[in-house]
């Protein structure tokens, strides 16, 4: 092989799905890490367009005022969250966020404009690990590797103690019950339940699977 061909050879996409605190931030961290790709977190964005339409007072029932905030919307996803320049890192982990975010999730017009914006970023890097939803139902269906990660719902609400269990499980609930893109496996998906693993454990049986 050339150094050309080397050069050029793409990256994998890994798409990594499963309900709120099941550890995709965690294991997607880790893995980006460890193979040296970038890592996007999906739900940031979501999360983004829910903080600009609640700062902007649009409501969220008028969902070609949201499709089209996120669609005017200038989101960069890294180690900060800067939505048209503001620094928001720390307010869409807020529970005022999280009580809507699954709403504006829902709307098809939103999903439409953020999974073009998530196919651009990984065509721009040539693969990456991504987190979120529906990344190997929907946004990747042909990626290299899904992995669908789960945790026993105590675990679950115990690494979310910000939002309460009671709020996780509701927004679960509405993500795998909606009717675009639901949470849930998808075809060839491999589970991994994280409730009493370790992350390199996890990151390690993951690597052996590429
Ligand atoms: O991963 P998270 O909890 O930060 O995601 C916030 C919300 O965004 C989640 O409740 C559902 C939605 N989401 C989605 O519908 N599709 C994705 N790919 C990622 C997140």
């Amino acid at each position: 092989m050339t150094a050309v061909d080397a050069e050029s050879r793409p990256y994998p996409v890994i798409a990594i799905d499963g309900p709120a605190g099941s550890g995709k931030s965690t294991v997607s961290r880790a893995l980006s890490e460890r193979l040296g790709v970038e890592r996007l977190d999906t739900g940031a964005m979501y999360r983004a367009v829910a903080w600009a339409a609640l700062d902007r007072g649009i409501d969220l029932g008028d969902r070609q005022g949201v499709a089209d905030l996120a669609r005017s919307l200038v989101i960069t996803v890294g180690e900060r969250v800067v939505a048209d320049g503001s620094d928001i890192t720390e307010a869409i982990r807020g529970a005022e966020v999280s009580a809507v975010v699954s709403a504006v999730a829902a709307n098809p017009a939103v999903r439409a404009v953020l999974v073009e914006c998530q196919r651009q970023w990984v065509a721009a890097r040539r693969g990456g690990v991504v987190e979120g939803r529906d990344i190997g139902s929907a946004v990747f269906p042909q990626a290299d590797l899904k992995i669908y990660l789960t945790a026993s719902e105590s675990e679950r609400a115990r690494r979310r103690p910000e939002e309460g269990a009671d709020a996780v499980a509701r927004r679960d609930r509405l993500d795998s019950t909606r009717s675009v893109s639901p949470l849930g496996v998808a075809d060839g998906a491999r589970v991994i339940d994280t409730t009493e693993r370790s992350v390199e454990d996890i990151v390690e049986e993951v690597v052996a699977w590429l």
